[in-house]
């Protein structure tokens, strides 16, 4: 084994304590695998106001703490503490300016907060000033997507001589290149990072700040979450106008495919649900099938094939073109949808609508609720993702080992993790399509709904299949491992 390391994550969600979206898994599960593989982690939160400090412990670790910004602005904050399974330190920056409002990212009519940038520069520099203070020895500084993307700058611009941080290497890890952290140029001076990293070649995009392109350029190791999508966004397609320096990159930028955190989802184990369920006995999926229907008030029949949806409500996740092609579905086939979900206010405006037009038929549930996620990934038979573009995706993992089988755009780490079915072999754990159309959708559903009436034998072996796959954290830990030594190499020599 490797010489245990000592990496501090710094992140803007977590699981269990604060999630919108996938990054929260991932931060919340992997630190646990590289712990199991005998190394120190130490994760860095803001202390939003919805955390509930009580259920989760929260503790006050550091009364006061002051960080410096440009233009020579002290800030002041406190620091609480949790544990994450009882020995992984979690730290909670605590800002009344800054956290202390609903919302993580946006307001209740999904506005982006106006002081974002200001925002995540504080968290970036305090979470860094923390590690100082309380001497936390320090191997790797592992930043997460734009809100974070400027701790490799201030590593490497402020910190390349302290006794704690001097000797750290960076890695940053893009969950998505869409979010970019686009700014007007008049906040660049509350980075305190100076004008001469506004470069086209740093953190200047078009006369603009862009937060993750400069973790791009600073950071000594990046990556991105499938190596599907590691590739795509080298191109100009997907690549939303950062190929360019991902290109730069060279070797020093991968993809590493996510893990599953199946402590959290794991039918067998699954406390969310009615009945829990394994690969040899199915019958627990029926009671949860049957939960389901009752719960989004659909007809309760076992014989009709249900498809789910879970997902942030977001340009990415093309279930504008998907509701285009419910409405074909629902009137051609004897099927049933369930859709959870949350954000662009005219997408739950129109699939909030279903219900009505098609009762009994389609069900539809606007909000966050993690509960109910459970409930469709173990009561649906299909599962289905339409993303325009996706860099990992853990639903269709989630799905797999639920049995229900995942109908997916073949792109990203939906590409990396779903296999073909083969009509003739009845190989295969998923369904796959390429035109970003509804006449695709159509096409490819159609085709998972005539398996399910037609071609009973592939689909229960299908099932099988989906379940044994194994995408857990463990392999996935040890990739990064790889990469953190790789971190050091270039930063230490
Ligand atoms: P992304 O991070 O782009 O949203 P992922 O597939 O990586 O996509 O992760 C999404 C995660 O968020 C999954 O764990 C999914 O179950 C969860 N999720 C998304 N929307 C909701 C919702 N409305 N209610 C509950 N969980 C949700
Ligand atoms: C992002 C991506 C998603 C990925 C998640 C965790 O939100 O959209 O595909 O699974 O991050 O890495």
């Amino acid at each position: 084994m490797s010489a245990p390391l000592n990496i501090v994550f710094i992140a803007s969600e977590c699981v269990p304590f604060v999630k919108t979206g996938g990054l929260a898994d991932v931060v919340g599960a992997l630190p646990k695998a590289l712990r199991d593989l005998g190394h120190t982690v130490r994760i860095i939160l803001p202390k939003y106001s919805k955390i509930d400090a009580q259920k989760f412990g929260l503790k006050r670790y550091q009364e006061s703490m002051c960080v410096w910004m440009g233009e020579g602005r002290e800030e002041w904050c406190s620091v609480d503490e949790a544990y994450l399974e009882g020995d992984i330190p979690v730290y909670f920056i605590e800002s009344w300016a800054y956290f202390d409002r609903p919302g993580i990212y946006n307001d209740a009519a999904n506005r982006d907060f106006k002081d974002n940038p200001e925002r995540y520069a504080f968290f970036t520099r305090a979470a860094l000033q923390l590690c100082i203070d309380r001497q936390f020895e320090t191997d790797i500084v592992h930043a997460h997507d734009w809100q974070t993307a400027l701790a490799p700058a201030y590593l490497k611009n402020w910190h390349w001589d302290d006794p704690i941080l001097g000797g750290a290497a960076s890695v940053f890890t893009i969950h998505n290149i869409q979010y970019q952290g686009n700014f007007p140029k008049s906040r660049w001076p509350f980075t305190g990072l100076g004008w001469p990293l506004f470069t086209p070649e740093m953190f200047e995009d078009h006369d603009r700040i862009n937060y993750l392109k400069g973790g791009i350029a600073f950071a000594d190791m990046v990556n991105t979450v499938s190596p599907t999508y590691a590739y795509e966004t080298k191109s100009t397609a997907l690549g939303m106008d950062l190929n360019g320096v991902l290109n730069r990159k060279g070797d020093a930028y991968v993809g590493i495919l996510n893990g599953v955190d199946y402590t959290e989802w794991d039918p067998a184990t699954d406390h969310h649900l009615p009945a829990n369920y394994t690969a040899d006995n199915l019958t627990g999926k029926a009671v949860c099938k049957q939960k389901l229907q009752e719960a989004f008030q659909l007809e309760v029949n076992p014989d009709v094939p249900v498809i789910g949806v879970v997902s942030r409500f977001a340009d990415q996740k093309g279930l504008d073109i998907f509701y285009d092609a419910i409405h074909q579905l629902a009137n051609r086939w004897p099927v049933q949808f369930v859709i959870l979900g949350s954000g662009d206010k005219v997408l739950e405006g129109k699939y909030m609508e279903l219900p009505r037009l098609y009762p009994g038929q389609i069900g539809t549930y606007i909000g966050y609720d993690d509960p109910l996620a459970h409930l469709i990934e173990a009561g649906s038979d299909f599962f289905a993702m339409p993303s325009r573009f996706e860099p990992c995706g853990l639903n269709q993992m989630y799905s797999l080992k639920y049995g229900t089988l995942p109908i997916v755009r073949n792109t990203g780490g939906l590409a990396d993790t779903v296999a073909q079915y083969d009509e003739f072999s009845g190989a295969g754990t998923g369904f796959k399509y390429e035109d970003n159309t509804p006449a695709a959708i159509v096409g490819v559903t159609g085709w998972a709904i005539s398996t399910y009436y037609d071609r009973k034998q592939h689909l229960a072996t299908m099932i099988q299949r989906a379940m044994a796959q194994d995408f857990g954290w463990p392999q996935s830990a040890k990739t990064y491992v790889a990469l953190y030594e790789e971190a050091l190499r270039r930063k230490r020599g």
